[in-house]
């Protein structure tokens, strides 16, 4: 007491102390590969593609990840590594009390997504444990029609909310990083083994024509356009501030151009080949029309039926594939409920375990209705997708126009090629990105009024 160089040291000392780090910057890395690797990658790219534009989906979604996606989860990672905070700390530190209202739309966004997420993460749970235990159903559709309503699935719903909670409450190094660790390579070597075995299917043509040869037409829709941006938000996990709060456990010699580049190419990476399973199956088992019919078609009656026809080793294929599939779908709700336990625990300045517990609650009973309701599960993703598409859009804007100095944060730690690109990333940061994201929430917010019209 009294002096004040060593009150100040002391409280250095406090926050220095409560701040967790990462361990190692593989850990980093593969917490965020792992966040955005989920079921982004294998429930949603392949029933948005198919549903919207097929090749030319996926075209305009590999241009956005590299264009606007890796920028953009430059900008995040920035923010983050700056004001080691979460969201709504870090957007008030750098940005003033209004700009926190940006944090808040994020954990709100994290928040309704992860209700939902975890309420097909159990089906991929359910799925997994019944392929393993009694086998693969003969008739698909009927057996997810079963799955997917009654009781059971709030069930699956729970437990699933259970493990995520746990894991959360343990912390980011002992938790998040070591489950990363030992869970991600294995997820990607399983779906490129699937690859590999749907390239000898007879008859799978057809489906990698639909993957892969985009007509010029659709190129030009900007619905497609802008569906492609909202799956690239979706699959990178940008827009609500979680590749931002990961970013806050980051030491300072982290080169972050190049782990943005890194998890957006894994991201990539497994997302085009979970397509390259998906099509051609889908095309060998003549199942295409039960896929665009319905959202989750593709990955929850057609690759099941085509498990089921290939007998003994479909089943064994598909119990690794659900296995891996649960895999990552964790390690993306982890990112998801971190955001809110991080946020209350910076913004109330509670601790950690009440903190993950009590969010991992109210978040299971909210996921309640899309447990119990398809139509509600199908509204909160459209509903979400806007906000993330609002988020990044301010993001951008943030990180262009009120951050301090962005780029100094964007070169420390970074060298070589990296360190060279920081002045034009900005440049298009400032003024490409701004309206290139607005015209993303013009068009997306046409498809959630549809939406929200059709279903009610
Ligand atoms: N990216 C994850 C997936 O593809 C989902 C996810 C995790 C996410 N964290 C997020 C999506 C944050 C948006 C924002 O499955």
């Amino acid at each position: 007491m009294g002096d004040p160089i060593q009150d100040e040291v002391r409280k250095h000392q406090a926050e220095s102390i409560q701040r967790e780090l990462f361990g190692t910057r593989l850990g980093f890395v593969l917490a965020a590969v792992g966040s955005a690797v989920g079921l982004g990658n294998m429930w949603r790219f392949p029933y948005r593609a198919s549903e919207s534009g097929g090749a030319a989906f996926v075209l305009l979604y590999v241009a956005l990840t590299l264009v606007v996606g890796i920028p953009l989860m430059l900008c995040e990672f920035s923010i983050g590594r700056r004001s080691r905070l979460s969201p709504v700390g870090a957007f008030k530190k750098e940005g003033g009390k209004a700009w926190s209202l940006v944090g808040f739309l994020g954990v709100l966004t994290g928040f309704l997504i992860l209700s939902y997420y975890a309420v097909i993460a159990g089906w991929v749970v359910r799925y997994a444990i019944e392929g393993l235990l009694t086998g693969f159903a003969a008739d698909p559709g009927a057996h997810f029609e079963m799955v997917s309503t009654g009781w059971v699935p709030v069930v699956y719903h729970l437990m699933f909310m259970a493990i995520t909670t746990v894991i959360v409450m343990v912390g980011v190094e002992k938790g998040i990083e070591r489950a990363s660790l030992i869970l991600m390579p294995v997820l990607f070597f399983i779906v490129l083994g699937l690859a590999v075995w749907a390239f000898t299917l007879p008859g799978s043509a057809d489906g990698y024509a639909f993957y892969l040869t985009p007509s010029f037409e659709e190129l030009l829709d900007p619905t497609t356009f802008a569906e492609a941006a909202g799956q690239a938000f979706f699959s990178l996990s940008l827009g609500m501030g979680a590749m931002l709060t990961f970013a806050s456990y980051l030491s300072r010699h982290e080169n972050l151009n190049r782990e943005a580049a890194t998890v957006a190419f894994s991201d990539f990476g497994v997302a085009f080949t979970a397509g390259l399973v998906v099509f051609p199956v889908i095309a060998a088992l003549g199942l295409q029309s039960q896929v665009s019919s319905s959202t989750v078609g593709a990955l929850f009656i057609a690759l099941p039926g085509a498990f089921v026809e290939m007998g003994g080793l479909g089943r064994v294929v598909g119990v690794l594939f659900f296995f891996a599939l649960t895999v990552g779908a964790l390690t993306s709700a982890l990112s998801l409920l971190e955001v809110v336990t991080a946020s209350m625990i910076d913004e109330f300045r509670i601790r950690r375990r009440p903190a993950a517990i009590g969010a991992g609650i109210v978040i299971a009973l909210v996921g309640l209705l899309p447990a119990t309701n398809l139509d509600a599960l199908g509204v909160m993703d459209r509903i979400t997708e806007w906000f993330l598409a609002v988020g990044a859009l301010l993001i951008a804007i943030f990180v262009g126009w009120r951050m301090k100095d962005p780029a100094q944060e964007m070169l420390d730690g970074a060298s070589g090629f990296f360190a060279k690109v920081v002045p034009a990333v900005l440049f298009f940061v400032r003024f490409v990105m701004p309206p290139v994201i607005a015209y993303v929430v013009y068009y997306s917010t046409t498809g959630m009024i549809d939406t929200i019209r059709q279903t009610f």
